[in-house]
């Protein structure tokens, strides 16, 4: 059962209240279990900026949200993503990569994602495991086998309630990321169009394989449109479809 349908109802809880602090001046609205989604795609996609988006949307609606990214997210996780990102761990191949991606997923699953989802927040993660699969699994050219342990090991039954995948051309893409850090474009924003391509299909393939968790967006609409379907996106799963909690609202005016 996914984190959506175990939060099936609303806990109300008064942080301020809990630490015996000024119980009437913030209120958030949390879930009993908590909500995870996970924003995918390639370099380009918008999907930081849809991120950022989403959050101050529920957030005025008095949810409490937290937004994350990978690689990194938490203290460990950040260690390693400036090795990875640098490419100073390319030399050691493909296998070495995947393996300190799946380091750093674990690290932030279990210091960040997990105690948030079991606090009934909403957690925004900038990419999660479906990067690996696409950019470690098919164009790093990994076993299944070996990508799948790694996963599972990394994630630890921690999978995204729902996956947006953002969806555009890859030379689209590639032209709004390189024209975003011509100086210095990261490890994996170097690499060829056709790979850029690859991994366009290999997004479109999860979620094709996984309905149920991912919904596929089209990034070339313009960023407005695009805000409100992925509103809409996580408001379904949303009790009372996200409607704002009464208390939320009073506690907002
Ligand atoms: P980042 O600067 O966060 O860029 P983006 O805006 O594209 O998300 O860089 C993250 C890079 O790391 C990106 O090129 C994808 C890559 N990556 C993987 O290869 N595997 C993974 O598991 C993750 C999370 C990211």
């Amino acid at each position: 059962m996914t984190n959506a349908a175990l939060g099936g109802s609303f806990r109300q809880i008064n942080r301020l209240n809990r630490t015996g602090m000024h119980a009437d001046l913030e209120e958030l609205v949390s879930l009993t279990k908590g909500l995870f989604v996970t924003f995918e795609g390639g370099e380009g996609a918008g999907k930081s900026t849809q991120m950022r988006l989403l959050a101050d949307s529920l957030s005025a609606r008095g949810y409490d949200v937290l937004t994350t990214r990978e690689p990194g997210g938490s203290i460990g996780a950040e260690a390693v993503r400036h090795v990875l990102l640098s490419g100073a761990a390319e030399p050691f191949g493909v296998r070495m990569e995947a393996i300190l991606f799946a380091a750093a997923r674990s690290d932030h699953v279990e210091e960040v994602i997990r105690p948030a989802l079991e606090q009934g927040r909403i957690v925004l993660c900038d990419r999660f495991m479906d990067s690996s699969r696409v950019y470690q699994g098919v164009t790093g050219n990994l076993e299944p086998g070996f990508v799948e342990t790694l996963e599972r090991v990394a994630v630890n039954g921690v999978i995204p309630d729902r996956t947006i995948i953002f969806d555009l051309p890859a030379e689209v893409g590639l032209e709004r990321a390189r024209r975003r850090s011509s100086e210095n474009p990261d490890r994996f924003e170097k690499e060829q169009l056709e790979t850029h391509e690859k991994r366009r299909e290999a997004f479109l393939d999860i979620a094709e394989a996984d309905p149920e968790r991912c919904r596929v967006v089209d990034a070339t609409h313009p960023p407005e449109a695009i805000a409100a379907e992925v509103l809409r996106l996580v408001e379904a799963l949303l009790p009372g479809n996200g409607e704002p909690q009464s208390s939320a609202v009073e506690a907002a005016s």
